[in-house]
């Protein structure tokens, strides 16, 4: 059935005029690629040689197929960051969540449909630390003679935000996970590829945005930074937000956007200054006492006609604790609900579930910088175990002893939790996944906990957008802050920060049929264990049910 599903869907998209639905074909071939920043070498692992990344372009109903071959010595698998993936999981590419990754030598075709989503989103390696030079931009347009819900732009820019260590980045987390403790933090920000002059190595040339007097500009950023936020702003300039995470926002004019890692923020910008060069800015966004890379990268926006030795506009980023200039962005956003596009925020919960999430401290006593114990992260107080199968397999096919379906719906032990932390630090661990019904409806309140310490937390859910219905500091409490859920037109995501010593709250209805995993965004929370995974049955209707996996799904 599936097959020949495909094979008329392939037939019928040899005419797309006919229908609405094209195929977009992709090669990603990693490999290893020579790369010189701040003034120092190394060799990274790429798609295709280039960082970042090819930016995968498709229309909204597109079948898009990718095929990734592994020329690199690392195990690799891709994960297209908030591509629906109705039905096929097994395109979702999280190593061990919904596939085995594919292994040297071997290749993989990531088959999927984009449906009922446009805008900007990002791909990346998903799995060890590779996404810090695996990753680029998605570029989903509306289908064609559909408008965009905002003046027309004169042009589209991708802006991809990232981070860069001088050394290789899989022996920063080895090294880490040895010690028990924080790995270092990376050298540089960088915005498409390139940190801009820093003092460590001024010649390092920046990125540069060629504009026109009276043009208007669609900046599609996205954070691929690995543990970072970032705040962005452009000297001068003020910036138009429309999109987030691929949905469209009411439109609102703000200097300075933040962006957690993966997530994605489209702006406008008109070109109505004076003539001249004008600062852009990418520094991190940190309000708890935790190191960070506080190396700002930056471009410039380039008029036309600007004499070469005019000097750049500055400006100045906010400062790295700047809370308030990141809660004016977090706080201003509004999804469109336009009747196009409305906000089918779940009125009703079938599932009300409350997660902890934060960090602990679990004994190792081979790690001797952390004296015999080490930096741990979870959900609910259970760092999740990796398994060695992929979860969807096992799912599928009824593989028993690889997870169980008892991740706890509720904080097992119950505190202060963004007060004084509780007298153990320790977490339980287990491969846990949380089942739902086909339809059923999820509010999910994440709320930070003080373990170590309080800290902002960019939570990703796979398969699904979610509203974001409130938000509050301190712990939540379900009588008082629930009356003052906005049901109406929260923003719609698929990535949302925790705010640090506070909860956030989300409702999303489960209608993917699979497995699909739930983390911090931030890459050393993720590997210290920091993620779960939603088990969604399939329903009983004809469209309800997970497709077979590919034949070329990998082994493990
Ligand atoms: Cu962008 Cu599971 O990740």
């Amino acid at each position: 059935m599936d097959s020949c599903f495909r094979l008329l869907l392939l037939v019928a998209c040899l005419f797309p005029a006919l229908v609405h639905c094209k195929l977009r074909q992709y090669n990603f071939d990693v490999m290893l690629k020579k790369s010189t920043k701040l003034c120092s070498s190394k060799s990274i692992v790429t798609v295709n040689g280039r960082f970042p990344g090819p930016t995968l372009y498709a229309r909204e109903g597109d079948t898009v197929l990718v095929k990734v071959t592994n020329h690199v010595k690392y195990n690799v698998s891709i994960h297209w960051h908030g591509i629906r993936q109705l039905r096929t999981g097994w395109a979702d590419g999280p190593a061990y969540i919904t596939q085995c990754p594919i292994q040297t030598g071997q290749s993989y075709v990531y088959n999927f449909t984009i449906t009922g989503q446009r805008g900007t989103l990002l791909w990346h390696a998903h799995i060890l630390w590779l996404r810090s030079t695996v990753h680029g931009a998605i570029v989903i347009l509306p289908q064609r003679g559909v408008p965009y819900p905002f003046p027309k732009p004169n042009k589209e820019v991708v802006v991809v935000l990232s981070e860069w260590w001088k050394s290789d980045t899989e022996a920063v987390i080895n090294q880490a996970l040895k010690s028990g403790v924080a790995p270092n933090v990376s050298d540089s920000h960088t915005i498409n590829g390139h940190p801009g002059p820093v003092s460590s190595c001024s010649s390092q040339g920046g990125f540069t945005l060629p504009v026109e007097n009276g043009k208007t500009y669609m900046l599609r950023i996205i954070n691929a930074a690995l543990n970072e936020e970032l705040f962005f702003k452009i000297a001068g300039h003020k910036l138009t937000v429309v999109e987030v995470d691929a949905s469209y926002v009411k439109p609102f004019k703000i200097d300075t956007v933040v962006i957690a890692p993966g997530q994605t923020t489209n702006v406008l910008v008109t070109a109505d200054q004076n003539s001249g060069k004008y600062l852009v800015t990418a520094s991190p966004f940190m309000d708890s006492p935790i190191a960070v890379d506080n190396v700002t990268a930056t471009a410039t926006l380039h008029y036309s006609g600007t004499l070469a030795n005019t000097p750049t506009t500055l400006t100045k980023p906010p400062s790295q604790n700047a809370t308030a200039v990141a809660n004016n962005f977090i706080d201003s956003l509004r999804s469109l609900n336009s009747k196009t596009y409305p906000a089918r925020v779940p009125k009703n919960v079938d599932h009300n579930l409350l997660f902890t999430v934060g960090l602990g401290v679990n004994p190792c006593p081979s790690c001797k910088a952390g004296n015999g114990s080490r930096v741990v992260a979870s959900m609910n107080n259970v760092t999740f175990v990796m398994p060695a199968t992929a979860l969807l397999q096992a799912h599928f096919f009824n593989i028993s002893g690889v997870f169980t379906t008892d991740f706890p719906g509720n904080p097992p032990n119950v505190f202060n939790y963004t007060g004084n932390p509780p007298a153990n630090l320790q977490t339980s661990s287990g491969t846990k996944v949380y089942r739902l019904d086909y339809n059923s409806t999820v509010q999910l309140v994440l709320q930070d906990t003080g373990i170590i310490f309080l800290e902002n937390h960019p939570i990703h859910l796979h398969g699904f957008n979610f509203f974001a219905v409130g938000k509050g500091l301190g712990n939540y409490n379900p009588k008082t802050d629930q009356q003052k859920f906005n049901l109406v037109d929260p923003v719609e995501r698929n990535t949302i920060g925790v705010p640090s010593g506070g909860w956030v709250a989300i409702r999303f209805l489960a209608d993917n049929p699979g497995v699909w995993f739930m983390h911090c965004h931030l890459e050393i929370h993720t590997t210290w264990g920091l993620k779960m995974a939603f088990l969604v049955d399939n329903g009983n209707g004809p469209n309800q049910s997970l497709l077979p996996p590919p034949s070329d799904l990998p082994k493990c």
